[in-house]
């Protein structure tokens, strides 16, 4: 079967899309990153890209202001130029009109660092470390014109530590987020993760016994 060609889009500095690119280079994966997009100029990940040897382009979205919908139809037409089949937001920090989440309806995936439906929107570790959670992680979704929705396709978890800071819980959630996108893009890519009744229902086994307890007494 043809591989699934993917745009990646990025603000930032793109280990997720390192993620990504790293396991699109396996012979069996069912999709190829053809294209990886910035809407900020010099994004740390733009360079990663083009060291692995993908297309790159960047649209700033700051000149266009509050017009949301106009920058949107610039990314459009990229995306189309490139025959994009599906989208990846990596830590693309701009908010989606309806418009252009209709125009990739099913066919577009984020990943937020939270297990979701928690702690939409931003500071998700300091939020979890201030209520005292226990169990935190990351979350891989279909996009929907609400922010941080949309049906779950994988998601991972990791024990909070009483000695956490925002940092060093940051860093073993995005050690989850570089397994489970990848897994993720694999499902959705190959057909295996599918829309029903508002939800995603996917081929890949699920561990009934595996249970995340934290904290462990002794
Ligand atoms: C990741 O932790 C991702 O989950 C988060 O931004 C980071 C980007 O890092 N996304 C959001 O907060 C979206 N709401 P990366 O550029 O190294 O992949």
């Amino acid at each position: 079967m043809a591989k699934r060609r993917v745009a990646i889009l990025i603000s930032g500095r793109g280990s997720n899309m390192t993620a990504l690119i790293e396991a699109a280079k396996a012979q069996d994966f069912p999709a190829e990153i053809v294209l990886v997009l910035s809407n900020i100029a010099g994004a740390a990940g733009l360079a990663k890209a083009s060291e692995a040897g993908i297309e790159t382009a960047t649209i700033e979205s700051k000149p266009f202001g509050k017009d949301r919908e106009a920058f949107e139809r610039k990314l459009q037409d990229t995306l189309v130029a490139h025959n994009i089949e599906l989208v990846c937001l990596a830590g693309f920090l701009r908010l989606l009109t309806p418009w252009f989440v209709r125009q990739w309806d099913g066919r577009m995936i984020n990943i937020h660092p939270a297990l979701l439906p928690s702690y939409k929107g931003l500071h998700t570790h300091e939020r979890a470390l201030a209520d005292g959670v226990k169990i935190h992680g990351a979350t891989v979704h279909f996009v929907v014109p609400e922010m941080d929705s949309g049906p779950i396709v994988m998601q991972g978890a990791v024990a909070v530590l009483d000695n956490d800071t925002p940092d060093t819980l940051a860093a073993r959630v995005l050690g989850v987020e570089h397994r489970i996108y990848p897994d993720s893009l694999r499902l959705v890519a190959s057909g295996n993760a599918r829309l029903a009744n508002g939800r995603c229902v996917t081929d890949a086994k699920g561990s009934p016994d595996d249970a995340l307890i934290s904290p462990e007494v002794i």
